[in-house]
């Protein structure tokens, strides 16, 4: 593909989501009204068999069962019988429990609406625990929106928060570290009306903008009544996009690294577009650097087909940016500072135990747009990672790690186990469906099987300084980690988000938040993974593994929209007894075991929110509304305590009309909302 001016450009401003306008534009610099970006031919399985079935339309689908079965066995060197069987049967849900509901979901669902409120279910309550502006360390001012500076941002609570981590400090969870990323800002929604040029920015505002973005780390506790207090601490931090990060991993220094203010390769400030994240096993968190590509400027004017080959597959389109911080600081223009775009997209720690410790950009975990990292442990004391790349079209990674697993939170076994992410295998994830072909006809109505599932496979893609990829080194494989998995034929997703394991069976469940290009001319169309064309409400796909190997069984738990609407598949259950969901972006699990999703874009109408749904057992599939977010607000970071549930709502009144004032009336601000139930007992018992 050759470099031309203004190439990726919007096509016309279609805003295909839930979302409006200013969110799609400030929030990923519409990415989904760019065409999507990749563009690869990576025909996997699914497709060369629906080929087949395009070519020989009268074939039986006997004859294609036994093609499916042999391919496979063709293709991974094994038996598809090899593969292992899903750790338990989950039980498909029947409805016979009627009424009733499994512990941790037992609550009055709450209805769709449109209202600008925190709306939860009655006999719970509500706070806001933490909100844009709020002092978090020493010395910050009080917030004034019509008086804000970058000096005074630097100190406060962040912008538009998403991943949310409650990180006990002690056995007894009543003192935490509340860890939690500010993913994007919005200047014509932060500054009040009329002080923003959108054109021309002053320098204090981007200033302003750079100190929004990032991490904020504070110490909350647990008060007398069941609530979460931020609290003055040492450990009180502020992280933004002046703060030093220490580059690790197998590309630490390399060249593609460099630039003129780091000539080393290895230090970078900031951090940006943290989205989905992962609080680990020791005691740190995760955080993905998701749409990183729309901070940098003039792409177009690279004229190496090599590198704009790169560049459009990250979706850097030409021109200035919307934020224009590329007046202010070369290292955003593309043209300048080639190299620096390579250093963000990358998956970045934070140690809130220590407030002094340099946050780390974990190469080894690959480069895109990353959401989440979560960790399992396996048995032989190996650590995975899972991670998904948010874009239409893109992929689902996974690392593992050499070293093994050293239990305890001291800072020795902190320091070891952060090293483990350094030194590793990186994977990128193929399905293949086990039925027909001719059954998987986009509308999403179920195969003859009764189910949308399948093999999967882990294809290796590098370790340390060995590529796996042909026609690229390893250093390539972590820095242009797509065009590495598009060569390999990983399967196109339909906009993978927050991937995590289920602390009590072990199962792994990923978020597939929407696609409404699936299908499209010249776009690939529905399979088994991704069965509906024009997908706009998503859907949750979950697989068995213990973590470090290769082939693995998956299946879709929910198919989400209106249950009244055919195409809908909720585990089975009775859908006249679940909630409408679409759009499923985060999620968590409580003590039982039970799946927790936040949404991002209803396309139903309603305002976005947080569902829980039981995924063993005859109630799984039951989807229930907790919570919804106030009009214009994504629900972001669910953390489920046993008697605390707590959401980010971001962006909320974001390009309405009127807009939101919450939550205190006046100007809105992101906040952190904790939920209890009035008489303090357990969520949903
Ligand atoms: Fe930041 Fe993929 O949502
Ligand atoms: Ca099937
Ligand atoms: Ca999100």
């Amino acid at each position: 593909m050759s470099a031309k001016p203004g190439r990726l450009l919007p096509l016309l401003t279609t805003h295909r989501t839930g979302r409006s306008p200013v969110t799609c534009e400030y929030r990923c610099g519409n990415q989904c009204s760019h065409p999507a970006p990749n563009t690869s031919d990576n025909e996997y399985f699914g497709d060369v068999v629906r080929s087949v079935m395009s070519r020989r339309g009268a074939l039986r689908a006997g004859g294609v069962m036994a093609a499916t079965a042999a391919g496979f066995a063709a293709m991974s060197g094994t038996a598809a019988a090899e593969v292992p069987a899903l750790a338990a049967n989950p039980g498909r849900g029947n409805g016979r429990q009627g009424g009733r509901s499994v512990p941790g979901t037992d609550f009055e669902p709450v209805a769709p609406n449109s209202r600008d409120a925190v709306t939860v279910p009655e006999g719970y309550e509500q706070q806001v625990v933490i909100r844009w502006g709020d002092p978090v360390v020493p010395g910050a001012p009080a917030f004034d929106v019509n008086g804000q500076t970058a000096a005074a941002q630097a100190k406060q609570f962040g912008y538009n928060n998403d991943f949310v981590g409650l990180i006990p400090q002690d056995g007894s969870g009543q003192r935490n570290f509340l860890v939690v990323n500010h993913e994007y800002t919005t200047e014509t929604e932060m500054f009040p009306e009329g002080s923003y040029d959108e054109a021309n920015p002053t320098e204090e505002q981007v200033r302003i903008a750079w100190a929004a973005h990032g991490l904020s780390v504070v110490q909350a506790d647990r008060t007398r009544d069941g609530g979460l207090e931020v609290k003055p601490s040492r450990y009180n931090r502020r992280i933004t996009l002046d703060t030093e990060f220490e580059v690790r991993g197998p590309v630490a220094g390399s060249d593609l690294l460099k630039t003129s203010a780091d000539p080393t390769g290895t230090i970078v400030h900031g951090t940006q577009n943290n989205c989905a994240g992962g609080v680990t096993p020791w005691g740190t968190v995760l955080s993905g650097e998701e749409n990183f590509h729309q901070y940098f400027a003039h792409g177009e004017r690279v004229t190496d087909p090599v590198q704009a080959e790169r560049l459009d597959r990250y979706g850097l389109a030409g021109g200035e940016t919307t934020r224009k911080w590329e007046r202010f600081d070369k290292r955003w223009d593309i043209s300048q500072e080639p190299n620096e775009v390579h250093r963000f997209g990358w998956v970045v720690e934070i140690d809130p135990n220590d407030p002094n410790a340099k946050p780390i950009k974990h190469t080894a975990l690959g480069r895109f747009k990353h959401e989440a990292a979560n960790v399992k442990i396996a048995r032989d004391g190996r650590v995975v990672v899972y991670s998904g790349d948010d874009e239409r079209f893109d992929y689902i990674y996974k690392f593992v790690s050499n070293g093994r697993y050293k239990p305890g939170r001291s800072a020795h076994a902190r320091r070891h186990n952060m090293a483990l992410l350094d030194e590793g295998t990186l994977y990128v994830a193929k399905f293949t469906g086990n039925s027909p072909a001719e059954e998987i006809d986009g509308s999403g109505t179920l195969p003859s099987d009764g189910e949308f599932d399948g093999t999967g496979e882990w294809i290796a893609l590098a370790s340390g300084d060995k590529s796996f990829v042909d026609g690229f080194t390893a250093e390539e494989v972590y820095v242009f980690t797509r065009l590495a998995a598009d060569k390999v034929g990983a399967t196109k997703m339909d906009r993978p988000e927050d991937i995590e394991p289920n602390p009590v069976t072990g199962r792994i469940y990923a978020a597939l938040t929407n696609n409404s290009d699936r299908g499209a001319a010249g776009k690939a169309g529905a399979d088994e993974p991704n069965p509906r064309n024009g997908n706009k409400n998503g859907h949750v796909l979950e697989w068995d593994e213990d973590g470090t190997e290769t082939k693995f069984r998956w299946r879709l738990l929910l198919v989400c929209g209106d249950p009244d609407a055919a195409d809908t598949y909720f585990g089975g259950f009775d859908k006249s007894q679940v909630s409408p969901i679409s759009c499923p972006d985060n999620v968590a699990f409580d003590g039982y075991g039970n799946l927790w999703i936040s949404t991002d874009g209803n396309a139903l109408g309603s305002n976005d929110g947080l569902f829980s749904v039981p995924v063993t057992g005859p109630n799984r599939g039951q989807v229930k509304q907790f919570l919804t977010v106030p009009v214009g607000a994504e629900t972001c970071g669910p953390v489920v305590r046993d008697d605390l549930v707590l959401v980010a709502v971001q962006h909320p009144g974001e390009g309405g009309e009127p807009g939101s004032s919450w939550p205190d009336g006046g100007h809105a601000r992101p906040a952190i909302v904790a939920v209890r139930k009035s008489d303090g007992g357990r969520i949903g018992a």
